[in-house]
């Protein structure tokens, strides 16, 4: 089964990286801070934590495990692991449809971080207020020509990264970015926390209000427990896939799911001490980075540098997540219909292009265009983050916990007998019956926020 031409990542950090690169994202820097400043504070962070536990941890797990024992694509993993004849390997496809879908939304926001480097290097941000930097946000996102010129030029960069292949591209670029983010962001945070009056958006973070949480908050928080680590649609499948046989699995998910979880924590230490210096609502929500942020750089000594340290930071992360994401077509594409990277990463990317421009047009001459509803860019977003993840992350546990033989995952874990495995009771039983019930209950409740938007 296994085939010794597949490309490996060459060393364990680069394993980690790569695959700590493919988490760590918009979702880190962007959404968790806004997600938490919605939701409680310090109440939501410690839900999170409970979700990254008890769901991230076993899912991540199982992934990996799906991923280096098929030495697959997202598609054929399914197909070599699922019993003869089964249809498991839909879930393969459903995954690869996730990721053009994501791709079309997450590349139009990774344009914007370019244009704001661009306004920051121009020091555009400086001596504006809130009003002045709100219409400059609408009346960019809105426009046509130049969203779409940003992220045509993202979609480029990831597309020559990719094309680079596994080692050369994904691996290299992310032991070269994943290092510099760790810098900035540290750098981030410890300016904001020395700010006067930033003590106060520590204790906002770290202080639990237990009367924010209902079990809204509870579902938010295990969705984006999902977002943040990748999973739930083949990329962690697909990235397990060029894990070396000779690494841990069980370290590599502690180590990806630890810096996910502190670089979340970093961005909301670098964020919510500005937003309390400088007397900003931290209920914001996802205006938060693009037009609260720029107001308290206007407003801060030596502005420049931070806010342009701070969307180099957001366009890394978001790089390192999107070259994930197009990894897990290409894959399936070299794989399955036996293309060349180059082939298969340029009809992908053109495919994304696509969705994107819809997806940016959206945001204004397009605005009235509605799917069940939805603009194209909320539906894309809300049509993966809502029902095709969670519905992928279930059927891969119940894949994990049902139908793959479970000698054979602990062989797998433990490197035919090398490491102990002593976790895996706990992960096994995760895995068949806690983790379906809770995911279960996001899903449900999904459905039911839908029924009641009337769809
Ligand atoms: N995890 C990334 C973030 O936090 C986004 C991402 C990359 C992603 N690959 C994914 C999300 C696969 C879901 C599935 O921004």
């Amino acid at each position: 089964m296994a085939d010794n031409n597949r490309a490996n990542f060459g060393s364990k950090l680069g394993v980690v990286a790569a695959a700590a690169g493919s988490a760590v994202g918009l979702g880190n820097i962007w959404r968790f801070p806004y997600e938490l400043g919605q939701s409680g504070g310090g109440a939501f962070l410690l839900i999170y934590i409970v979700c990254i536990v008890l769901l991230g941890l076993p899912i991540m797990t199982s992934e990996f495990l799906i991923g280096r024992m098929s030495q697959s694509n997202a598609v054929g993993a399914f197909r070599k692991l699922g019993p003869k004849g089964s249809k498991w390997w839909l879930v393969g496809v459903m995954g690869v449809l996730s990721a053009f879908f994501i791709m079309g939304f997450y590349v139009v926001v990774s344009g914007w971080t370019l244009e704001y480097i661009v306004q920051a290097v121009t020091n555009s941000f400086a001596n504006k207020d809130t009003e002045t930097l709100t219409r400059a946000f609408t009346d960019f996102s809105t426009g046509t020509w130049r969203p779409i010129i940003w992220m045509t030029l993202f979609l480029v960069i990831t597309c020559v990264i990719i094309v680079g292949g596994v080692k050369n591209g994904i691996e290299k670029s992310a032991k070269f970015m994943m290092p510099l983010l760790l810098i900035i962001i540290v750098a981030l945070g410890v300016r904001a926390v020395t700010l006067p009056g930033g003590a106060e958006g520590l204790r906002f973070l770290f202080k639990p209000d237990f009367s924010k949480i209902d079990s809204s908050v509870v579902l938010n928080a295990m969705g984006q427990a999902f977002f943040s680590l990748s999973l739930g649609m083949g990329c962690m499948i697909t990235y397990g896939s060029y894990i070396n046989k000779k690494n841990h699995l069980a370290h590599t998910v502690l180590e990806v799911t630890f810096v996910d979880t502190i670089i979340a924590v970093l961005a909301s230490i670098a964020i919510f001490p500005a937003v309390f210096s400088f007397g900003i609502n931290p209920e914001q929500g996802p205006t938060l980075v693009f037009i609260t942020l720029p107001n308290i750089f206007a407003h801060m000594p030596g502005g420049l540098i931070w806010s342009l340290l701070f969307f180099i930071l957001l366009s890394i992360a978001a790089l390192t997540s999107t070259i994930s994401l197009l990894e897990v077509i290409v894959a399936f594409f070299t794989e399955e219909f036996k293309m060349s990277r180059a082939k298969a990463a340029i009809i992908a990317s053109a495919g994304i292009w696509v969705l994107g421009v819809c997806a940016s047009l959206s945001m204004g001459v397009w605005s009235d265009v509605h799917i069940f509803g939805f603009t194209i860019f909320d539906f894309l977003d809300n049509i993966t983050s809502k029902i095709m993840m969670p519905l992928g992350g279930l059927l891969i546990a119940l894949f994990a916990g049902w139908v793959m033989k479970k000698d054979q995952m602990l062989g797998e874990l433990s490197n035919n007998g090398k490491y102990k495995t002593a976790y895996f009771r706990a992960y096994y039983f995760i895995v068949r019956f806690v983790a379906p019930v809770a995911i279960l209950m996001i899903f449900l409740n999904q459905l039911g926020v839908f029924r009641w938007l009337r769809l």
